[in-house]
């Protein structure tokens, strides 16, 4: 293999251990932690596991969290009033609502309840906005892009005059990624291009690309000859493509492949994270760290 393996795994633990020490000395000096409320509505498997992992995580951090779980029956004006007696908690430091919401619930009427200063996830436009201007107007960029950036950044990538291919649009990851990439700064300062399914000829956009950041949600899209040699390829892609038998558990798991053909292109990249333990463990790592920097923005030491 000649590309190096950048391992989310292994900067989370790093970023999570930097967190602690941060929470305990504003403890000791302040007297005070960050606090997180997870609002999960209904029972959603894959959202149960998300938000289980995400309080986990929390408590390891010496977060205070609190988890509100409600039924799948709550209405949106009940859910609205929720958000306010949440955005009114000084105790209370970041919001998160887990997506998807039920059918009958307005998702952005529910986002832009969420106090801007308290949205840790970075999806009320006001933090949209914010993210767009750059610099010190950033309060919370969104989970995943801000993963992504810290993986370049620590992996010692050169981004500044590099040329950023982002494959897809999406509101999460690739419109906020190329955003964040493009600005003056450190781990920025890049030539972006965004990519698209309108693109008439992806293979060549990708092949000028120094960074490949991909997250189209299409296993094995992007093909070992879109890669330039030596280039950093990030992976966002989390696709299950089938289910087999856990050797640890003995009962059935998902197989997860990214958007990459990772087998062939660790052959030509310099740098490039797999699929799973790449991109998937920063997101979370990145939501307690928004916590983090909201309870700091509040004691004015951010
Ligand atoms: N559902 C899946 N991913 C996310 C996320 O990053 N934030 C929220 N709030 N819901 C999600």
């Amino acid at each position: 293999m000649a590309a190096k393996l950048i391992k989310g795994t292994d900067i989370r633990e790093q970023i999570l251990e930097e967190i602690t020490a941060e929470v305990k000395q504003i403890k000791e000096k302040h007297g005070v932690v960050p606090g997180l409320v997870t609002i999960l509505v209904g029972e959603n498997p894959a959202s149960i596991s998300y938000v289980t992992l995400k309080i986990q995580t929390a408590h390891r951090v010496g977060f205070k969290e609190i988890q509100d779980s409600q039924s799948v029956d709550i209405t949106e004006e009940q859910l609205l009033a929720l958000i306010d007696k949440y955005n009114k908690d000084d105790s209370i430091n970041g919001i998160l609502v887990q997506l998807p919401l039920p059918k009958h619930i307005d998702e952005k009427k529910v986002l832009n309840a969420i106090d801007p200063d308290k949205d840790v996830d970075g999806f009320h436009p006001v933090n949209v906005g914010r993210l767009m201007i750059g610099g010190k107007e950033v309060k919370f960029p969104p989970c995943t892009p801000a993963g992504i950036q810290e993986m370049i950044v620590r992996a010692g990538v050169e981004t500044s005059g590099a040329e950023v291919v982002v494959v897809g649009r999406s509101n999460i990851v690739g419109k906020p990624i190329a955003n964040m990439m493009l600005q003056k700064g450190k781990g920025a300062n890049s030539t972006v291009t965004i990519v698209h399914t309108g693109t008439k000829d992806l293979a060549s956009h990708c092949q000028r690309a120094d960074i490949l950041i991909v997250a189209a949600g299409v296993p094995g899209l992007v093909k070992p000859e879109w890669i330039k040699p030596g280039a950093c390829v990030i992976d966002v892609g989390v696709n299950r493509v089938g289910e087999k038998i856990s050797e640890k558990t003995g009962k059935p798991i998902a197989i997860l492949r990214g958007d990459v053909d990772f087998d062939a292109a660790k052959e030509i990249a310099g740098s490039i994270t797999p699929v799973p333990g790449g991109v998937g463990p920063m997101t979370i790592t990145m939501l307690m760290l928004n916590t983090l920097k909201s309870l700091k923005f509040k004691l004015g030491i951010a």
